[in-house]
């Protein structure tokens, strides 16, 4: 299997090119390397022999066209992805988000040799639910920036199987978190900010909900859709684990063994998702399940930030000093 993976240097792209080169594949993995990639997220794999990385847009068409003629099989996850960022500054989000999926589509329909494109989409262009899952017929209605430049990127990508017939798979996963993630998203955010002795800044009143899916448990449901999943299909993915942000604080703080006293209610997100749920049936039905409890995976994504202090200290200096000043109203 040759695949060609968008965004390999991230978070949830690097714990699936691991997967793909222990698996036997041979990855050409192209990333733009934003202040969300790195070559440090990539140590152990990059000079794998299967793995070739290549720095470079998704939005570079006569790249991505070069690229495209040397695989079978696309995986998509380059993206803008984080929600505060796009209420900041919305631009860079559609044209990632939405025209970099475009390039990507056009190519693979242009070299007509893709065998699978799996296009990673979000449980947020759903929008918010109150009570019950979605399921991955019901309408869209994505609330922030981030969500809608998904949702369009989404829709484009089934757009491209309805209308040329190209073999792609959509999949809409919900919260993931574990190793390597920026320390900008919530879980890595809290962690990192009580091992530096600073507050977990909770959003309104901490009542949202979220719900968990550790990395690998993802990567794993990913890697089987390659194989297995229906042409054309999208499939939700979820361990249907949910937490409301302030229990989810708690149990940060009880591994750490802090009390309450380092939450700090701050101002709410404009626009702020009361909670997500989507149903995962169609997943499991193909045998996927997620392996890794709440507690375990938690417990252990915690040990990884306590020891990979030289990750995330570089990530939470110099410019994101400037962004957390203007999303919390204070410095760090
Ligand atoms: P991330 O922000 O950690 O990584 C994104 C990667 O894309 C980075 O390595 C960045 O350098 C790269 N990139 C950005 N713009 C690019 C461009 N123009 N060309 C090439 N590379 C570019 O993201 P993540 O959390 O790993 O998310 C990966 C995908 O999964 C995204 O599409 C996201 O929308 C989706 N998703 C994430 C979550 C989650 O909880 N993290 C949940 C559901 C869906
Ligand atoms: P986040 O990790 O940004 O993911 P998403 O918004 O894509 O779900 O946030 C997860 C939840 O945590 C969300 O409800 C917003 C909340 N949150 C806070 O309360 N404080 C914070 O500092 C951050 C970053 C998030």
């Amino acid at each position: 299997m040759r695949l060609l993976v968008t965004g390999g240097a991230g978070f949830i792209g690097s714990h699936f090119v691991r997967k793909a080169l222990a698996q036997g594949a041979e990855v050409v993995n192209l990333d733009l390397l934003t202040y969300a990639g790195g070559l440090d997220t990539m140590e152990d794999f990059l000079e794998h022999p299967n793995h070739r990385f290549v720095k470079g847009d998704i939005r570079d068409r006569d790249l991505v066209m070069e690229l495209m003629k040397d695989v079978d099989s696309v995986v998509h996850f380059a993206a803008e992805t984080h929600v505060d960022r796009s209420i900041l500054e919305g631009g860079e989000f559609v044209l990632t988000d939405v025209y970099g999926t475009y390039v990507l589509l056009e190519a693979a329909r242009r070299t007509g040799n893709i065998k699978r494109f799996l296009h990673i989409s979000t449980d947020e262009v759903y929008g918010p639910i109150e009570e019950g899952s979605f399921r991955e017929g019901d309408p869209l209605n994505p609330s922030s920036p981030y969500a809608a430049s998904k949702a369009g990127a989404d829709r484009l990508a089934f757009a491209f199987h309805r209308t040329y017939g190209l073999p792609v798979v959509i999949v809409r996963p919900s919260n993931n978190y574990g190793p390597y993630q920026h320390p900008e998203k919530a879980i890595p955010l809290f962690i990192t900010n009580l091992l530096e002795g600073k507050k977990i800044p909770l959003y309104g009143t901490g009542e949202n909900i979220r719900e968990w899916v550790f990395v690998e448990d993802c990567v794993e449901g990913l890697w089987l859709l390659l194989q297995k999943a229906q042409v054309g299909g999208c499939y939700n993915l979820s361990s249907n684990f949910e937490l409301s942000n302030l229990e989810l604080a708690h149990k940060i703080l009880e591994i750490m063994g802090m009390d309450e006293a380092w939450i700090e209610f701050v101002k709410d997100r404009p626009g702020h998702d009361i909670r997500y749920s989507v149903d995962s049936s169609r997943i499991r039905s193909l045998g996927w399940r997620p392996r890794v409890g709440f507690e375990a995976g938690l417990k252990k994504t915690v040990e990884w930030y306590k020891t990979h202090r030289d990750w995330w200290e570089k990530r939470k200096s110099g410019d994101f000093q400037q962004y957390y000043k203007k999303v919390y109203g204070g410095s760090l």
